[in-house]
């Protein structure tokens, strides 16, 4: 099984970065989404060593803005021939509430409507590979949530660190997902959650982590080349294969406990504001 042509958001920091080195490397051509221009050129200043691969591409897109996802998948579309796995690794976790230009909390913004959005739109190029897979990173812990407080995800006026809205838009990326499991079976795409486990990044290391686990994470995190050896082992390493809908933690299949309504789902949903395509519109 060949995965060549490589997608994945939130490449130049942390976990991401430490990915895209081992698929360049891999011999994957990598597409690296950033925020903007100036974060391609700190990235290669940074490491002036991916300079030298061939096989590297930038595209720009702020995830935050819907508008600008789209036009994100336009391009990939209109210069890449197919994509054969997207990584929908970007996240943030923030130290308080804030609000993207559509008016929805950031999280929820970033990490459940930014995935869903590039996802619905790449589908005509992922449909041209032969064996398509979405990547959603995921992390520790869906499991043990039995209640989503969909009603406040996407206004919520509490705020709690990783615990609060990090961790539940986690969880709604995954219902949002798997909502349309028939639709990407129908076309072949295959999708994963996979959790990369505790990493030192700036992320975790940042404001938005509980101060009290500030000190775990810097005795027990490991490096962010181990997050991204799980990230690469699920997809690249022909001797496993998870079943697709599955939640990976830790190299292990866990199930899902939550099971959303309808009025979930019109509410998840409800947080978009641009036009797309259909998800059954799009044929291979
Ligand atoms: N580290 C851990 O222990 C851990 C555990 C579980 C899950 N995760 C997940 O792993 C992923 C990577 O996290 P990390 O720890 O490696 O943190 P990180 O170094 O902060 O990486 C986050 C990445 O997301 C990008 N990003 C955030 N908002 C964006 C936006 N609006 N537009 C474009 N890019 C945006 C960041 O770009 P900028 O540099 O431009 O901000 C950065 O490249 C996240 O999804 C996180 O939830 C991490």
């Amino acid at each position: 099984m060949q995965r060549k042509w490589v997608i994945i958001t939130g490449g130049n920091s942390g976990i991401g970065l430490a990915l895209v080195q081992l698929m360049l490397k891999g011999g994957c051509i990598v597409g690296v989404v950033v925020r903007n221009k100036q974060r391609e050129e700190a990235m290669l200043a940074e490491n002036p060593f991916l300079s030298t691969y061939p096989n590297l591409f930038f595209f720009h897109a702020d995830l935050s803005v819907q508008s600008e996802v789209v036009t994100l998948a336009h391009t990939i579309i209109s210069i890449w021939p197919k994509v054969d796995v997207l990584f929908n690794h970007a996240g943030v976790l923030n130290e308080k509430l804030a609000f993207s230009q559509q008016d929805n909390e950031m999280h929820y913004e970033v990490q459940t409507i930014a995935p869903y959005l590039l996802a619905t739109c790449l589908q005509l190029a992922l449909g041209k590979s032969d064996y398509p897979l979405i990547v959603n990173t995921s992390t520790d812990g869906l499991h043990y949530i039995k209640q989503l407080p969909v009603s406040h995800l996407l206004h919520p006026t509490k705020f709690r660190k990783l615990f609060g809205p990090y961790l539940y838009s986690k969880l709604a990326q995954y219902v949002l997902f798997m909502h349309h499991r028939e639709i990407w079976d129908s076309k072949g795409i295959e999708i994963l959650f996979v959790s990369p486990g505790g990493n030192k990044t700036k992320m975790t290391l940042g404001k938005g982590m509980p101060s009290w686990m500030r000190w775990y994470v810097q005795l027990f995190y490991k490096a962010p080349t181990y997050g991204a050896k799980q990230l690469w082992s699920i997809v690249f390493d022909s001797t496993r294969h998870f079943e697709t809908g599955s939640y990976v933690q830790n190299g292990k299949v866990i199930p899902i406990r939550f099971e959303p309504n309808n009025e979930h789902l019109a509410i998840l949903l409800s947080g978009i504001k641009i036009a797309i395509p259909s998800m059954r519109d799009q044929h291979r």
